[in-house]
C-alpha cells in the first residue's frame, strides 16, 4: 500500500519535473545523466537490462514550435536522486518528447541517416531466488497501457511476415512478444509502444518533412541488423513498422549480428579485453568499499534466505526495476518484505559507480576499441551517401545497452545517461545546397542535439557559426583520432588493439 502510494507520488513528481522542464526549454532527459548503471550491467548482465521508454513523441509532437536551446550540461544539476533517475529509464510512454531530429537551416538537404536503439522494455533476465516472479503479461492488447494506435495493425503485419526477411539465425524468432507470461527477457507491450512510437516520430521528421526515402523505396536503401535476440528484432520491427507502415515483407531484410558490439569480422581486439578486467576490477573494489551497499544485500538476502552471494550473483535489481517500471510491489516472503529502501541504495550505488567510471578512464579505453568497428561501418556509409550513392541511406541497429554506452562513450559524451529503454542515438548526414560539395553531421541522443558535445565537435561550434559538425571531423575522429586519444603511439585499430605491455 505504502508502495503504491509512493510510486504515484513519484510519478506525479517526475511529470511535474518533466513538465517544468520542458517549460524551461530544456533538455532534461538525455544529457547530463550518468552512465553509472552500464558496469553493473557489464558485469551481470552481459546482456542489456530493461527498457524504459520515456515519452517519445506522441504522434508527430510538433518540435518546430519550440526553440532549441542546448542544455549546458556543465551547468544542469547532476541526476542523484535514485528513483527519479531509474522513472527515466523507464521511459514509460506518457508524456510528449520534445525532439531536435531533423532540425537543419532551410538550405541543407537530409542526405542519410543511422539510427542506433536499445531494445524497448523486457522482462527480466534474472528471478530474485525463492521468490514468486513478477506476473507481467507479455502478450499484445488494445485495452492495456500503454497503448498506440498503431498497435493491432503491427500485430496483424506481424503475423504476415515471413523468413524470408531474415538472415538464418533470426528466422526461429518470433516477430512480436506473445507469452501470457512474460518469458525472462522478453519484450513487453511497453517494449513495443516505445519502438512504434519512435519510429513514427523518425516518420514524421525524416519522411514526411525531409523525403530521406522516395514513396517507392527500394531493399537496399535500407540497411537493418539486430543482434539475435526475440527482444532487439522485435524492438527493431517495432520502430520499422512505426517508420514504414504496411512495408512490404519482400524488400524488408534483417541481418544477424552475433556480437553485442558490433564488431562483425573485427572483434579481436586482446587491449579492450584488458581495458575491461581493468575496469570490472575498479567496479568490484567500489562495490567493496561501500558498506550501506553491503548491509542492504546481508538483509535482503536475509529476507529470502539465501546466502548474500547467491543474491547478489542474481543481479537483484534487474529485476527490482521491473517491478518498479511495471508498478508492481517488490516480493515478500516469511521474513518481511524487499523494499524501496534497498532499491534506492542499489541505485545510489550505480550512480556513484557511473560517477567513478567517467573520473578512472578505463571504460573509455575500453569503449575506444569497442565502438570503433561499428562507427567505422557507419562513416563509410555516411561517406558513400556523401558521394551520392543512393543505398543504405536508412540504418537501423537494433541494440543493447552495452552497444549503446560504448559508442556514447567514445564519443566523448560521457555525460550521457546509461541508455535507457528504447533509447535511441542518431546520426544525420546533411548536404549544404550552397556548397554542394560540403556535408555535415548532427548526433542526437534521445532527441536531443549533442553534436558539440561530441570530443570531435566540441570546439567547431566556438570557431565557427554553423549548425553542425563537418563529416570530415567525424572521419578524422573515427579513422585515427579515436587511437591517439588511447594512446598516442597507436594511429590504427590493428596497432591499438595489440599493444604490447599495456
Ligand atoms: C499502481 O497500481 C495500483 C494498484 O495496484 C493502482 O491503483 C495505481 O493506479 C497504479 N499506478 C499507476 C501509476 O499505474
Ligand atoms: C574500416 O573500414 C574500412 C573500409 O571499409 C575497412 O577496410 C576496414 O577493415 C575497417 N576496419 C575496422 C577495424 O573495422
Amino acid at each position: 500500500m505504502l508502495f503504491r502510494n509512493r510510486f504515484l507520488l513519484l510519478l506525479a513528481l517526475a511529470a511535474l519535473l518533466a513538465f517544468l522542464s520542458l517549460s524551461l526549454q530544456f533538455c532534461e532527459r538525455s544529457f547530463p545523466v550518468p552512465l553509472s548503471l552500464a558496469i553493473i550491467f557489464l558485469i551481470f548482465d552481459s546482456f542489456p537490462f530493461h527498457l524504459i521508454p520515456v515519452s517519445t513523441a506522441k504522434n508527430g509532437v510538433s518540435s518546430k514550435s519550440r526553440k532549441r536551446i542546448m542544455p549546458d550540461p556543465v551547468t544542469e544539476p547532476p541526476v542523484t536522486d535514485p528513483i527519479y533517475e531509474a522513472l527515466w529509464y523507464c521511459n514509460i510512454p506518457s508524456v510528449a518528447e520534445r525532439t531536435m531530429e531533423g532540425h537543419a537551416p532551410h538550405h541543407f538537404k537530409l542526405v542519410s541517416v543511422n539510427v542506433f536503439i536499445r531494445h524497448g522494455d523486457r522482462y527480466p533476465l534474472y528471478v530474485i531466488p525463492k521468490t514468486k516472479r513478477p506476473e507481467i503479461d507479455c502478450t499484445l492488447v488494445a485495452n492495456r497501457k500503454p497503448y498506440h494506435p498503431k498497435l493491432e495493425a503491427f500485430v496483424s503485419h506481424m503475423s504476415k511476415g515471413s523468413g524470408a526477411s531474415f538472415e538464418s539465425p533470426l528466422k526461429g524468432l518470433p516477430l512480436y512478444p506473445n507469452h501470457p507470461l512474460c518469458e525472462m527477457g522478453e519484450l513487453t507491450q511497453t517494449g513495443v509502444v516505445q519502438h512504434l512510437q519512435n519510429g513514427q516520430l523518425l516518420r514524421d521528421v525524416y519522411l514526411k518533412k525531409h523525403k530521406l526515402l522516395p514513396s517507392d523505396w527500394a531493399t537496399d536503401q535500407l540497411y537493418l541488423e539486430t543482434t539475435g535476440k526475440s527482444r532487439t528484432l522485435q524492438s527493431g520491427l517495432a520502430l520499422l513498422y512505426g517508420f514504414l507502415p504496411d512495408f512490404d515483407w519482400k524488400k524488408i531484410y534483417f541481418r544477424h549480428q552475433p556480437s553485442a558490439l558490433f564488431c562483425s569480422a573485427n572483434c579481436y581486439c586482446p587491449t579492450r579485453n584488458q581495458y575491461l578486467e581493468k575496469e570490472q576490477r575498479r567496479q568490484y573494489l567500489l562495490r567493496l568499499k561501500n558498506s550501506q551497499l553491503e548491509r542492504t544485500y546481508g538483509e535482503m538476502a536475509k529476507i529470502v534466505d539465501v546466502p548474500t552471494k547467491q543474491l547478489r550473483a542474481a543481479n537483484p535489481v534487474d529485476s527490482m526495476l521491473c517491478h518498479f517500471c511495471h508498478n508492481v510491489s517488490f516480493p515478500c516472503t516469511r521474513n518481511g518484505c524487499i523494499g524501496m529502501e534497498h532499491f534506492k541504495v542499489i541505485k545510489t550505488h550505480q550512480i556513484e559507480d557511473e560517477r567513478e567510471r567517467r573520473e578512472k578512464k578505463l571504460y573509455l579505453g575500453y569503449s575506444l576499441l569497442g565502438a570503433h568497428p561499428i562507427l567505422n561501418q557507419t562513416i563509410n556509409r555516411m561517406q558513400r551517401a556523401a558521394e551520392g550513392r543512393k543505398e543504405e541511406i536508412f540504418a537501423l541497429y537494433s541494440a543493447h545497452d552495452v552497444t549503446l554506452s560504448p559508442v556514447l562513450s567514445a564519443l566523448g559524451l560521457s555525460e550521457a545517461r546509461f541508455p535507457r529503454f528504447a533509447a535511441r542515438l542518431i546520426f544525420e548526414l546533411w548536404q549544404d545546397r550552397e556548397k554542394p560539395g560540403e556535408h555535415a553531421v548532427r548526433i542526437l541522443y534521445n532527441g536531443v542535439d549533442v553534436t558539440f558535445h561530441t570530443s570531435f565537435c566540441r570546439d567547431h561550434q566556438k570557431r565557427s557559426p554553423k549548425p553542425m559538425c563537418p563529416l570530415e571531423n567525424l572521419v578524422h575522429f573515427v579513422k585515427r583520432d579515436m587511437f591517439v586519444a588511447l594512446d598516442s603511439s597507436s594511429t590504427n585499430y590493428y596497432d591499438a588493439c595489440h599493444r604490447e605491455g599495456f
